[in-house]
């Protein structure tokens, strides 16, 4: 079931999965992300306003001793959606089953883990915007009437069978909120939108799974790998895999700040998370569009990607910080952009303050 579901959420992330920078899981990541997954909520580090959301939630479920209703997870990549569906069911001490929007191809899938499902039983559904439309328009149902029709036989001759289910909780996990039909929405009773993390909780993470991998660091270390991973959890725990393999090569006793720095490098990763191809990004802006505005497909052609690549891989993050903005007539680099490449914008370029 499990890699069912990772091969789901890979599905066409290719390009992207190659990069060191990516959010999604690359690799055999499913795996070693495992075991850096917090299993209790105390052990979930920052996103402190969803976290005492989701303690009430649970709790009053408790206290109540009932299913909670159904949870919507929603957020990019790499922000612990999958792992607090995870500790839901562990606090709640209930089994969880795991699929994925792009797992289920027909409703009759669906429609057979829900008749299976025992009561109080967590069902996860990851990508769960990637649902075929039959598949949700049974589940709606399912959630609200914890009913489902199961059709039997084919042709003129097929009839359906209601049958009644066991209370249960969904929780759904989604990149793409505004891809899910309001209906579906409607029927989650808590729905938690997870943040882009500061660094002071990269930090606190970073050390945690530090802890967890038996790699001693110092404070300093894990400074400089918060700076360095977007905001992500998955991408700081993928960096510090690699600062200690570079602590393995070296025979270290203490990770410092200058080895993260060396080890990062290596990677061509700078200090501010940006990766070769933010960099390139960033230098055709301003050396061969003299800052801009540059047009998407124009700019990706320079360096060599796909449009769509240079667009939601790169520009997210490089928008985010500052470093690009998006305007009617193209993309324009920021001064920050300008600064963090060591060069002035000439009088006349399109820097952006
Ligand atoms: N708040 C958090 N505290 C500790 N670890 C986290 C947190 N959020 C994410 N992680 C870790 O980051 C990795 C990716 O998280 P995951 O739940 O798989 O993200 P998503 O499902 O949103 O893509 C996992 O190893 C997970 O344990
Ligand atoms: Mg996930």
């Amino acid at each position: 079931m499990m890699d069912e579901m990772y091969d789901g959420v890979n599905a066409g992330a290719n390009e992207e999965s190659l990069r060191m920078v990516s959010s999604s899981p690359v690799g055999n990541e499913p795996v070693s992300d495992e075991e850096l997954r917090p299993h209790v909520l105390d052990g979930f580090i920052g996103q402190p306003l969803l976290k005492a959301q989701l303690q009430l939630f649970l709790d009053a479920a408790r206290k109540r001793d009932v299913p909670p209703d159904h949870i919507l997870l929603a957020g990019p990549p790499g922000l612990g959606k999958t792992t607090l569906a995870m500790i839901v069911a562990n606090e709640l001490g209930v089994p969880i089953r795991v699929t994925s929007g792009p797992a289920i191809q027909h409703a009759g899938d669906l429609a057979s883990i829900l008749s299976s499902l025992e009561a109080g039983e967590v069902l996860f559904i990851d990508e769960i915007h990637r649902l075929p439309r039959a598949a949700e328009e049974l589940l709606y149902i399912a959630m609200e009437d914890f009913r489902v029709d199961v059709m039997v036989g084919k042709g003129p001759g097929a009839s359906s069978i209601p049958l009644t289910l066991p209370r249960f909780t969904v929780i759904g996990a989604t990149t793409r909120e505004g891809m899910l039909p309001s209906p579906l929405r409607a029927r989650f009773g808590f729905t938690a939108h997870l943040d882009f993390y500061p660094h002071d909780e990269l930090e606190k993470l970073i050390t945690r799974s530090a802890a967890v991998l038996g790699l001693p660091l110092d404070d300093g270390s894990a400074a400089q790998l918060a700076r360095r991973s977007r905001g992500t959890p998955r991408i700081a725990n993928r960096l510090l895999r690699r600062v200690r393999d570079w602590a393995v090569v070296h025979e270290l006793d203490t990770v410092e700040p200058d080895d993260v720095v060396e080890a990062l490098a290596l990677y061509q990763i700078d200090t501010e998370g940006l990766d070769r191809l933010d960099i390139a990004v960033l230098n055709a802006i301003v050396t061969n569009f003299n800052g801009g505005p540059v047009g998407v497909n124009n700019l990706a052609a320079m360096v060599g990607e796909e449009s769509e690549t240079v667009e939601t891989v790169c520009e997210p993050y490089l928008v985010r910080e500052g470093f690009m903005v998006r305007t009617p007539r193209g993309r324009v680099a920021t001064r920050k952009a300008w600064d963090h490449l060591g060069l002035t914008p000439p009088d006349g370029a399109g820097a952006l303050s």
